[in-house]
C-alpha cells in the first residue's frame, strides 16, 4: 500500500494529518523509462549459472531471493524488470511476490545507481551530530539531490536510515563500508577521493569497490579484498564493555521460573 493519510487530533484540537508509508521522494515501484524488461539469452544463461550456485546453498529455493536480488543488481545496478523477471522465473515465485521482497528492502535500488553509493546517514543521532549537514553539504558540493547521480555516473548521493553506526555518528557510507565521525570537509574530502579514483580506506572494512562488484559479493561470490584486519568493533562500541569490567558488572540473573520469553 502506498501513502495514506490518517487523522489524528492536533495539541489546540484541531484536526491534523499524519502520513504514512514510504517517504514522498520515494521513487516509483521499479518504473524506470529505458530499464531491461528482459535478459538476451546470453546474459539470462551467464546469470543462471550463477543463480543455481547460489540457490544450492539453500534447503528452499525461494530462501534465495535475497541474494538473487543482489546478483541482479551487480548486473543492472538496480532492480529492473529483467532482474525481478529473472529471480521470479529461477525460484518458482510471482512478479508480486519478488516485487514485494525488492521493494521491502531499501538495499535493493530502484533507480540507476553509480559506482559509488554514497549514504549519508540521517537518522537521529547521525542528524543531530552533523549528517543533516554533511548530507546538504555534499547536495551542494555534487550538484545531485537525494536518489541522483552525478553526469559522469561516479557517485549517486542519498539519505539512508541507521546503520547501527550510531557510536561513531555521523556515518557515511560508501558502497555499504563504513566512514564514521564524519564532518562536512572529511566527507566533502570523501566524495573528492571517489571521483578522482583515489578513495580513501574506510574506517572500519575492506577498501571500496565499485558498486555492481560490491552487489555481486552481497550476493555470496568471494570478496578478493585484502583482509588487513580492518574489521571489528571500535573503541566506541566496546566503551560499554570496558567500563562494566572495570566495575566488575555482570549481567542480571535471568528468571527462568515460570517466564522463558
Ligand atoms: S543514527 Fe546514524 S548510524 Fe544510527
Amino acid at each position: 500500500m502506498r501513502a495514506a493519510q490518517t487523522p489524528g487530533a492536533g495539541a489546540d484540537g484541531e484536526r491534523v494529518f499524519v502520513r504514512l508509508g514510504p517517504p514522498p521522494e520515494e521513487p516509483g515501484q521499479f518504473v524506470v523509462e529505458g530499464a531491461p524488461q528482459s535478459y538476451p539469452p546470453e546474459v539470462a544463461a551467464r546469470l543462471e549459472v550463477d543463480a543455481k550456485e547460489i540457490i544450492g546453498r539453500y534447503p528452499s529455493p525461494r530462501s534465495a531471493l535475497l541474494p538473487l536480488l543482489h546478483l541482479v543488481q551487480s548486473e543492472d545496478g538496480y532492480v529492473t524488470p529483467a532482474g525481478l523477471e529473472f529471480c521470479g522465473e529461477q525460484l518458482g515465485l510471482t512478479g508480486a511476490e519478488v516485487a514485494a521482497v525488492a521493494s521491502f528492502y531499501t538495499m535493493y535500488r530502484r533507480g540507476p545507481t553509480g559506482d559509488y553509493l554514497v549514504g549519508v546517514c540521517t537518522n537521529t543521532l547521525c542528524a543531530v551530530m552533523g549528517g543533516d549537514a554533511i548530507f546538504a553539504s555534499l547536495k551542494e558540493h555534487l550538484g545531485i539531490g537525494n536518489d541522483e547521480t552525478t553526469a559522469d555516473g561516479s557517485i549517486t548521493l542519498q539519505h539512508i536510515e541507521c546503520n547501527a553506526a550510531c557510536d561513531f555518528a555521523p556515518v557515511v557510507m560508501v558502497n555499504w563500508e563504513f566512514f564514521d565521525n564524519q564532518t562536512c570537509a572529511s566527507a566533502r574530502e570523501l566524495v573528492d577521493g571517489v571521483r578522482t579514483g583515489n578513495p580513501p580506506a574506510p574506517t572500519r572494512g575492506a577498501a571500496l569497490c565499485k558498486f555492481r562488484q560490491t552487489e555481486r559479493i552481497l550476493a555470496g561470490f568471494p570478496d578478493s579484498r585484502p583482509d588487513e584486519g580492518q574489521g571489528g568493533a571500535g573503541e566506541a562500541t566496546l566503551a560499554g564493555l570496558r567500563i562494566a569490567k572495570e566495575h566488575h558488572m555482570t549481567p542480571p540473573e535471568a528468571d527462568r521460573a515460570g517466564d522463558d520469553r
